[in-house]
């Protein structure tokens, strides 16, 4: 083994050990300076086992201390030892306190994990391990404390000062200086602590609770900002009130806070009574941001604010439980949404991340289950199967009990375990008790890795009037080999005649009825349903509302499946049928294309669009979704060996043939939307743009003469969501007029970081053959930095992950530019650089050429030099 992986180590779930100690309080004084910041911690701890001798091991990283006492005494150098992740005291009484005084440099952190700056801020991240790079401590989420945080910094520069819990002592001092106290009242692991100092404008609201609570709401931004904080309020509103009709859930403190920062490594985080928000998550104005941008904005915060009681009064035993806080909050989160928009639009946009992201990861090297067993660097698992599929299994247990049921299941959870940090296995068995039942079975969803693949064979009995459905799963093999069994799922079903007309289900065994729907419960290798009374042989609508994170196959046929996205009740399975659709006509191009043919696309199946095109449907952000072709991820899904060509080729054939037969219809559509639009944030404009956008999309597609629509949409645009809509359209064009609207963008937005973003990502993605060379000219412009996560993702994230035909370029250019990211990220900003490498880890799927170009890329990574964890964790096992 190399050298540089000596300090590299793998934690184990099954080394789990309660800690040696606790520590009941933890009084911090931190004092801020343009150099260094000098950290005094006084612990109050205490061995949980009297009897026990070993030393006490705190854990620190990139400190420098600068005196530690114990029991008010100086200890000498050989009472303790340091080393670089840690310092040891060899003998400790049964309860003593401990003073601790670091020196930490935040001015030069570039890893924005602990304490560091963000422009003219002071701010912290510590999940999952940063407290440890502000001060030594046992930094590990089974370790709850109470926290007093003093701050003390220049007045002028940093007029506010903040940290969780009520504000309980503010002061002068002397040069120029001041001073904040904090005091939380509920105990709370480390990674929870947060510190924010600067210059920033308050804006302040209130919300008082079902109780009859007051409740300060304060949003913190740079001045220039404050126009673009009451979306963000009104959500933080909305979201306190839904969690008390949903799960009778209150707010517990006096204050709630947010401040945005602009530079953060993921989306926000749920520090108790002050929570830090990426600025993309909480700045919205109608001249800024889409409607996209809103909603987003409203789920963050939502997401971030039921983590109070998901996460913060009830937190993770270790950082194996994460999806315990992760999963159960994107579920709470998903629901919110849903009740505050559209809830099919809202479940297709989360089935399409399962299906493209967290399929991919469960397929790749990286595989994992919602539960890992172990981890490298535990960074690297705040992933889409942590976090999304974690939330699909909880939508599963709603499923099975019912919303009474999963109401009473976590109310029993908050009872028992309030104030502690605890398993999933304690959460499941919460849900189990209170419903009567056990969940044994069901926990191989949180133990096993792989996405189980459900194959469904169907038989019609004329005679009989019998239909049989006979599903079998399977699950593929995952990196940890180990063999997989059966899950149980829920499986929505519903009968459909051939004129849509639904069939009622009689069916002896197994079948689930709700007021949601009927589902075939499927608990063994092979389950087989028999439907009685059938008069025709039907077809089935299977998994409605993907209600398990499986893949499902089934025979359909082209009618079929135009029958089922024309009509079936169920309206996320309209739009699986047009994505099954849109998959078998790709598929089916690529076969000609490898074969040497020429492309034709079915005229049936263009028909049926057009239909759908000219039929009364319940929502046109629906109609958005079911007029969207699969994307290249979505297709390469359900793909043995993706071949990068010819699924390139496929796809813009069914795009360019649907844009240009169905011009007519798209143009129409356009204008009809057109007129619905008043410019409002009201859920019907939103939807209507949605589709307006989606259609003219089609129609520069569909021709040059379509251009002058765009740029007049441009032109006159009300709002960031027709902007960006038109310069989506016209992004792929080779048009003079392309660069025209670019350049006028820029310099109407250059003072709007986020927009610039938008700017970015947009030049990213084109389908122009010259990207490359633009993003590297980008890489120097003043609009970029590399410093700025946001502005990493939106260039060369967007560039590896929504480019596939100049990422997957035939010379390996787009792999190596990623390569050259990554090495140049690795030291800066280590978090950062692995999340740059998911397009990489892929490379065993692809065809020979691809694969082994971009093998290459990973190993130019390898033998760069000295990685980072992060880096080397997921490097190391893609090349395994
Ligand atoms: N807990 C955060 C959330 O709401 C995730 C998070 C924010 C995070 N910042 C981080 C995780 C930095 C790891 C590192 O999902
Ligand atoms: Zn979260």
């Amino acid at each position: 083994m190399k050298m540089q992986n000596a300090k590299l180590k793998t934690t184990y779930l099954k080394d789990y050990q309660l800690p040696d100690f606790a520590i009941h309080s933890i009084d911090l004084h931190v004092e801020l300076n343009e150099d260094k910041t000098i950290v005094h911690s006084l612990l109050h701890v205490e061995r949980r086992l009297p009897q026990q001798t070993t030393p006490l091991v705190l854990h620190g990283e990139g400190l420098k201390l600068l005196s530690l006492r114990l029991d008010e005494k100086p200890l000498a150098q050989t009472e303790y030892e340091q080393t670089l992740q840690s310092l040891t005291i060899k003998s400790v009484p049964h309860s003593f306190q401990l003073e601790i005084v670091t020196e930490i440099l935040p001015q030069k952190n570039t890893s924005l994990s602990g304490l560091y700056r963000s422009g003219k801020l002071f701010c912290t991240q510590c999940e999952a391990e940063g407290f440890r790079r502000i001060t030594y401590y046992l930094d590990r989420p089974d370790v709850m404390s109470l926290f007093t945080t003093t701050i003390v910094a220049d007045k002028a520069k940093y007029p506010i000062l903040l940290s969780n819990g009520n504000k309980i002592e503010a002061g002068e001092l002397s040069e120029n200086r001041h001073y904040v106290k904090w005091q939380d009242p509920f105990k709370k692991p480390s990674y929870l602590f947060a510190l924010v100092a600067g210059d920033l404008v308050k804006i302040s609201d209130n919300y008082q609770t079902q109780s009859g609570r007051n409740v300060a709401l304060e949003i913190y931004v740079e001045a220039q900002n404050k126009d673009k904080t009451d979306y963000a309020m009104q959500a933080l509103k909305h979201a306190m009130l839904w969690d008390e009709k949903a799960y009778g859930r209150e707010y517990d403190l006096d204050v709630y806070m947010i401040v945005a920062v602009n530079d953060f490594n993921m989306g926000a985080m749920e520090n108790k009574g002050l929570n830090i928000f990426n600025s993309k998550y909480v700045l919205a104005s109608e001249k800024t941001a889409t409607d996209v941008d809103f909603q987003n904005v409203e789920a963050v915060i939502g997401h971030e604010y039921f983590h109070n009681w998901t996460g913060n009064r009830i937190t993770c035993r270790d950082w194996f439980q994460l999806s315990l806080k992760e999963g159960l909050t994107v579920f709470r989160e998903q629901q919110f949404s849903a009740s505050m928009g559209s809830p099919t639009v809202k479940r297709i946009t989360d089935a399409r991340i399962i299906r493209t992201r967290q399929f991919a990861e469960d397929a790749g090297p990286m595989a994992h289950p919602v539960r890992p067993e172990s981890y490298i660097e535990i960074n690297n698992f705040y992933t889409s199967t942590v976090y999304n599929k974690g939330a699909e299994v909880i939508r599963m247990l709603h499923t099975l009990f019912g919303q009474a049921g999963f109401r009473k299941g976590m109310d029993l959870y908050f009872e028992r375990f309030d104030g502690q940090a605890v398993t999933i296995e304690d959460f499941v068995k919460a849900l189990a008790d209170a419903n009567g039942t056990d969940l044994n079975q069901f926990f191989r969803w949180y133990n096993q890795a792989g996405t189980p693949l459900v194959n469904v064979k169907e038989a019609y009995d004329a005679k009989l009037k019998q239909f049989k459905l006979t599903l079998t799963q399977q699950c593929p093999k995952t990196p940890d080999n180990l063999s997989k069994e059966p899950f149980i799922m829920p499986i929505k079903v519903a009968l459909y005649d051939e004129k849509g007309t639904k069939i009622a289900l009689e069916c002896k065994s197994n079948l689930h009825k709700t007021s949601e729907g009927s589902f075939l419960i499927v608990d063994k290798e092979t389950n087989e349903f028999i439907f009685e009374n059938v008069p025709i042989k039907p077809v089935p609508s299977l998994l409605g509302n993907f209600s398990a994170p499986v893949k499902l196959s089934y025979p359909y046929t082209e009618a079929e499946l135009v029958l089922l996205m024309l009509s079936d009740e169920d309206l996320f399975n309209r739009w699986d049928a047009s994505q099954r659709l849109g998959t078998k006509a790709i598929k089916s191009l690529m076969k000609d294309h490898l074969a040497d043919k020429s492309l034709v696309v079915p005229t049936t199946l263009i028909e049926a669009y057009r239909e759908l095109l000219q039929q009364d449907i319940p929502e046109p952000a629906l109609l958005a979704q079911l007029i969207t072709i699969p994307s290249f991820h979505y297709v390469a899904e359900n793909l043995e060996i993706i071949e990068v060509d010819a699924l390139i080729t496929a796809r813009k054939t069914l795009v360019e043939v649907f844009a240009q037969s169905l011009e007519e219809e798209l143009a129409k559509v356009y204008q009809a939307c057109q007129e619905q639009d008043d410019g409002s944030l009201k859920n019907t404009s939103m939807s209507h743009r949605a589709l307006k956008n989606t259609c003219l999309y089609y129609l520069v597609k569909a021709g040059a003469k379509w251009l002058k629509l765009a740029q007049a949409q441009y032109e006159k645009a009300r709002n960031m969501t027709d902007k960006m809509g038109a310069l989506s359209a016209i992004n792929h064009s080779t048009s003079t007029l392309r660069q025209t609207l670019f350049d006028d963008f820029y310099k109407t937005y250059q003072k709007e970081d986020l927009v610039v973003n938008k700017w970015l990502a947009l030049q990213a993605c084109a389908d122009l053959p010259n990207v490359l060379e633009n993003i590297n000219k980008l890489l120097k412009h003043e609009g970029f930095d590399i410093a700025n996560p946001n502005k990493v993702y939106s260039l060369i994230n967007t560039f590896a992950m929504s480019n596939p035909e100049r990422f997957h370029d035939d010379e390996g250019k787009g792999y190596e530019f990623i390569a050259l990211r990554v090495i140049e990220l690795n030291a800066r900003n280590p978090q950062v650089a692995a999340r740059l490498l998911e397009g990489l880890t892929q490379w065993k799927r692809l065809d020979a050429t691809h694969s082994a170009l971009m093998k290459n890329a990973l190993i130019k990574i390898e033998s760069s030099g000295d990685l980072s964890e992060d880096v080397f964790e997921i490097v190391t096992k893609s090349l395994k």
